[in-house]
């Protein structure tokens, strides 16, 4: 099938594109590479550079399925531009799945974010776990991110027809190592953290729980959807992570897994939990299972092992580099658009 994966240059998009060449697809590339093209170096791909929010509906000429990974990927870059994020995640996500729908391209993956389930009123302390969230557990989602993924959401069922069957990826917060790699996200945060200043650091006890999965997984769960009878797809919600972990569970992991390189690491509390989007869920991957028959390939420990003999343990100046944390770079493309826009190069 000639796939077209949007926000295929991503952390998640690069791994589903090496996937998808090696299940025997061809994937098109669609993004606004806000981290160049380099990871996707060595893949066999088309790449069409641009943004979604000004999408040519001729993109889809000779298409057979998408995947639709683009947008603003975490809270900080979408609180950072609440109306750049309800443009991207929101409104382009309708009007690709409109166009989608039109010309007839029935298999759409679309990956959306557990954050969904997360909600105003979860405890924080370790007290007590919240509730297990399945695909049918009412959702009131907080902030700009999970609102516009919600929407997104609500459009793609809207849309559903017997023409059209996509299927929605509620993914879990995802760890692991990827060419276009981010450190921002827990587990890569804290396996940067160990590496580099030897502390991991738990704000208000890590006590709160994620839903984990490997971006191998998740990548393997939109492949498998390219192959899976369109009647099990067909307007479904799919929650997506390998186990639903503590954050101060995740520090163990990681300090214990480093130990065994290179003691000690230090696991630190830090001060009281921040007042917003402090999120606290736990999600089932029960109904992914039985319908499509997925399990899960990594444990996180497993992860975490795999990630160390990829991420360079004796560069730790690496670490710093502004790309792999998704608000700092968007912020300094930002600062250096406003500033420089006047001229027609850098140099
Ligand atoms: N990484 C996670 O933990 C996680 C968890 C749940 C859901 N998700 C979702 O999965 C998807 C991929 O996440 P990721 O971690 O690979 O993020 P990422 O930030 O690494 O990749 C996003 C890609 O989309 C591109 N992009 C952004 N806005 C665009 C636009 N307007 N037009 C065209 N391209 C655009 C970027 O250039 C980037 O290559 C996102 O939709 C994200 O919300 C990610």
């Amino acid at each position: 099938m000639r796939v077209l994966v949007t926000g295929g240059a991503g952390y998640i998009g690069v791994v589903l594109c090496r996937q998808l060449i090696e299940a025997g697809h061809e994937p098109v590339v669609y993004d606004r590479l806000f981290w160049g093209r380099k990871p996707l170096a060595g893949l066999d791909v088309e790449i069409v550079s641009g943004d979604l929010r000004a999408f040519d509906v001729a993109t889809l000429d000779g298409i057979d399925a998408v995947c639709h990974l683009s947008g603003l990927s975490n809270d900080p870059t979408a609180e950072y531009n609440t109306e750049a994020n309800w443009q991207m995640n929101a409104v382009a996500t309708e009007r690709l799945v409109v166009a989608c729908k039109a010309r007839g391209i029935e298999r759409f993956t679309f990956a959306s974010s557990a954050s969904i389930y997360d909600s105003e009123g979860t405890t924080h302390d370790g007290s007590r776990s919240p509730a297990m969230c399945d695909e049918t557990t009412v959702v009131a989602p907080r902030g700009a991110y999970s609102l516009s993924k919600k929407y997104a959401e609500d459009v793609i069922l809207r849309e559903t027809n017997d023409r059209f069957a996509p299927v929605i990826f509620r993914q879990g917060t995802v760890f692991g190592y990827s060419p276009r790699m981010r450190f921002d996200l827990v587990v890569n945060t804290f396996i940067k953290d160990a590496i580099v200043r030897r502390r991991l650091f738990l704000h208000g006890g890590g006590w709160m729980w994620r839903p984990l999965v490997d971006v191998e997984d998740v990548a393997a769960v939109h492949v498998l959807a390219l192959s899976s009878p369109l009647e099990k797809l067909r307007g479904q919600i799919f929650n997506v992570l390998e186990e639903n972990y503590q954050v101060r569970q995740l520090a163990m992991l990681v300090a214990g897994s480093l130990s065994l390189v290179d003691p000690p690491i230090r696991v630190e509390l830090e001060g009281a939990p921040q007042p917003t989007l402090v999120r606290n869920y736990r999600m089932s991957n029960a109904k992914l299972s039985a319908a499509l028959g997925f399990t899960p390939s990594r444990t996180v420990l497993e992860s975490i092992e795999h990630m160390l003999t990829k991420v360079p343990l004796d560069r730790t100046d690496d670490f710093g580099d502004p790309k792999y944390y998704n608000i700092r770079w968007m912020s300094l493309l930002e600062e250096s658009h406003v500033e420089q826009r006047a001229y027609a190069s850098i140099y």
